[in-house]
């Protein structure tokens, strides 16, 4: 990791640390600097400064009024912040008490904490922490984009390490050095109440898109700390609900769970949260082997571990494996956890230090963590900037960094379903909504900023309308503004509407004979436990209004806005059409209707299975014993939508696969496999080729399908090409019965949707 911005590596002192010259340097004569450097402070600070360093607290402990219960307007309490900051030396500040705050607030917050830091005697900066999870989330009135599941939906890494890069401008701008992304979680069960913070279920994609947002974030014009979370096998508990007991094989970790954390820590991530859950019995916030032996043996993390929410607490508190909070330090020490976020009391930094003195944890073990955390603040430039905020002059235009929010929802927007007959043109189908006709617009996520932006909006649950982004359409204002508003009859609709409603939707319906209805569906926004449901089943109420309104002869287009593949099969039946939105953000209203009017021709693809009924999910990665049975309803693999599903205006014909070097292929070697496309459609189109590998035979049953590789190419309308998509054979193996990684020589196919191509993989030609 090195996230210094040139200029501010040139300042060369501050406080009492002198820094001989400017760090951009050969790499081995940096490391040297910086290990040097880190040494040098380290061995300045008493055991109160380390234990203070890896103590985070929350910022309402420093506030006015109760903790998560602040006096408004928000200010700091400057006898709590000197008790926080100057009496128990803690290193590190997360979050908002409670809501977003604009640019100015904040530096008047992060100007504070440091200039307390400044009185401490080791003048050490504080790392402040922030979830701005899909832009700057608590920063008020900045850009916010799709969540991760829908950015994964564009399968363009290249527009989200733009995006990641847009948001760490404003980061940055708030004076916020260090974010608490990316998810990098592989959705595996969608009851589970995160999976929209993720990037889907397929290990590559997670890990692709997971390398460009760290790479966004740290090595952008503006570069903050990247976090890895929540480090591992968070997702997919039994029970499909957040932070409850979850038993995941080694090889099932090592095989889904690992990759995307091993991918962005190759790629040079700073820090890594750990899972709040329980893996096989043992909290991980306890747990070595995933802590030490895994992730700083074998992987070589060598950035900083922080804790999640209150986790180390919980390890007596919730998890019962330790009889009280310093057993639970103990452990968590032990297990390899540099900083607790504490965070809503003073109790750790004083109980790891009695440990200390108690010698039931040795103090070179607290200097290792503190060396961690030194290095972030040291590679974030905090000792030269003192961690002050950068001038408010520089703060981004808000201009500047929106296209890239709309593009990323643009593209994200994805066509699952489009077999309506179009009311103007019958032998067309019913999207593009074209023609002149009324539309009548309802369901209960139509008129909500709140459910286009999901979770961690302005707030932790981003339900409080009051702190939505001033200015931004919900859905049905953008219908308006691109359909014109008198083709809009817009029939608004709370969550819990119930049958009289449905009545007045379908008389309009009959009164008004529109040309079509979009029925906005879905959920309303939130994250963690609130989010946990007992039945994946869509809400009743949303699948009699759509019954309702095909039965009066309506044709109904379903725009979903969600971040979980909720089932509704009967419901999608008689839909003629659907589109999935994820969770746009504050550009997606204008990026769906431009998806229904045909200004923008779709080109996203799901990034997970969606399931056809509650208990029946599998993913694309499915053993074949989960398909034996094609004919039996029970046993066979028939999902509502597969992954890598999405239609566009055009059809895209895969026409032909073929191996440019032959079928024999030795172990190493890049195989490069042409593909052949047939735009029959009369509109260019960008199609996302997603090619799978399929082993033929294994000492682990092989997966039917598994993710190789994927290329977006435009095809002009009408036209045929080839494009070539490469294929490293050292990434075609898995965890083999001694979960070790290994690639085993024999038989594969490749396929591209129905073309598939065969190979033999040998030790050497
Ligand atoms: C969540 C993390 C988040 C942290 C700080 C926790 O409850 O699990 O994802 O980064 O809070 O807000």
């Amino acid at each position: 990791m090195r996230l210094l911005s040139l200029p501010a590596l040139c300042l060369l002192f501050l406080g009492q640390y002198t820094l001989t010259g400017c760090q951009i340097a050969a790499p081995e004569v940096a490391e040297d600097k910086r290990t040097h450097f880190v040494d040098s402070v380290l061995k300045t600070m008493s055991l109160e400064d380390k234990v203070g360093e890896m103590t985070q607290l929350t910022l309402d402990m420093v506030c006015v009024g109760k903790p998560f219960h602040l006096e408004e307007p928000n200010r700091i309490d400057t006898a709590k912040l000197r008790k926080a900051i100057v009496d128990l030396r803690v290193g590190s500040i997360l979050n908002c008490g409670g809501h977003a705050y604009t640019p100015s607030k904040w530096h008047g917050f992060i100007g504070a904490i440091q200039t307390a830091a400044q009185e401490k005697e080791s003048k050490i900066p504080v790392l402040y922490g922030i979830d701005a999870i899909h832009g700057a989330t608590y920063t008020a009135g900045s850009v916010l984009g799709p969540q991760q599941l829908g950015l994964a939906a564009t399968w363009d890494t290249a527009l989200v390490r733009k995006f990641a890069e847009a948001a760490a401008k404003e980061v940055v701008g708030s004076g916020i050095p260090w974010n608490f992304s990316p998810v990098l979680d592989v959705a595996r069960d969608p009851r589970w109440p995160r999976f929209w913070e993720t990037f889907g279920e397929s290990p590559k994609l997670v890990s692709d898109m997971g390398v460009a947002m760290v790479k966004g974030y740290q090595e952008g014009p503006s570069p903050i700390a990247a976090t890895l979370k929540h480090y591992m096998g968070y997702s997919r508990p039994l029970s499909g609900k957040d932070r409850t007991p979850a038993w995941i094989p080694e090889r099932q970790l090592r095989e889904y769970f690992l990759p995307p954390f091993a991918a962005a820590i190759e790629a040079g991530a700073a820090t890594v949260m750990v899972n709040s859950g329980e893996v096989n019995g043992i909290p991980v916030h306890s747990d070595p082997f995933i802590l030490q032996d895994i992730l700083r043996d074998e992987l070589g993390f060598e950035g900083l571990v922080v804790s999640d929410w209150e986790d180390i607490k919980y390890l007596y508190s919730r998890h019962k494996v330790a009889a009280d909070y310093k057993e639970a330090i103990v452990m968590a020490i032990d297990a390899g956890i540099d900083m607790s976020m504490v965070p809503g009391d003073y109790k750790f930094p004083v109980l790891l230090a009695e440990l200390v003195r108690e010698g039931r944890i040795a103090e070179s073990r607290i200097d290792q963590s503190v060396r961690y955390i030194l290095g972030v603040k040291y590679d974030l430039g905090l000792f030269q900037s003192g961690g002050l905020p950068p001038s408010l002059d520089g703060y981004p235009e808000k201009a500047s960094l929106e296209g890239t929010a709309f593009r990323a929802a643009l593209e994200s927007i994805t066509v699952l379903k489009n077999d309506g007959q179009h009311a103007v043109n019958p032998d067309q189908p019913i999207l593009p909504i074209g023609g002149t006709g009324q539309i009548l617009v309802t369901g209960p996520t139509a008129n909500s900023l709140n459910a286009l932006n999901g979770g961690w909006t302005r707030t932790w649950q981003g339900v409080k309308t009051q702190y939505n982004t001033e200015g931004r359409p919900t859905a049905v204002e953008s219908m308006r503004e691109v359909f014109g508003a008198d083709r809009i009859n817009f029939i608004g609709l709370e969550m819990d509407f119930g049958d009289s409603d449905i009545q007045s939707v379908v008389s309009a319906a009959q009164r008004q004979r529109p040309e079509c209805a979009v029925v906005f569906l879905g959920e309303m926004p939130y994250t963690e436990f609130i989010g946990n449901i007992e039945d994946l089943a869509l809400f009743g109420n949303q699948h009699d209004l759509v019954k309702a309104l095909h039965k009066a002869g309506t044709p109904v287009v379903g725009v979903y806005l969600g971040g979980r593949p909720r089932t509704f099969a009967e419901t999608d039946a008689v839909l003629d059409a659907l589109v999935m939105a994820y969770l746009p953000g504050d550009y997606g209203a204008r990026a769906i209707a431009d998806v229904l009017s045909g200004a923008f021709n779709p080109s996203g693809r799901l990034p997970f299975t969606w399931p056809r009924h509650a208990s029946a999910h599998l993913t694309h990665d499915r053993k074949h014993t989960e398909s034996i049975h094609e004919s039996s309803k029970t046993d066979a693999f028939h999902p509502l939508y597969p992954f890598g599903h999405g239609l566009s205006y055009s059809t895209v014909n895969t026409t032909g696969i073929a191996l440019v070097n032959g079928e024999q292929a030795a172990m190493g070697d890049v195989l490069s496999i042409e593909v052949t496309l047939e735009n029959t459609g009369d509109r260019s189109t960008m199609e996302t080729v997603i090619l799978y590998s399929q082993d033929r035979v294994a000492t682990i049953t092989p997966s039917v399908d598994k993710l190789a590789a994927y290329k977006q190419v435009v095809i002009p309308a009408g036209a045929t090409l080839t494009t070539t998509l490469t294929v490293d054979t050292d990434k075609l193996g898995f965890i083999n019965r001694n979960n070790v990684y290994t690639v085993e020589p024999g038989a594969f196919g490749l396929r591209v949707k129905d073309q598939v191509v065969e190979f033999e993989l040998t030790d050497s030609l």
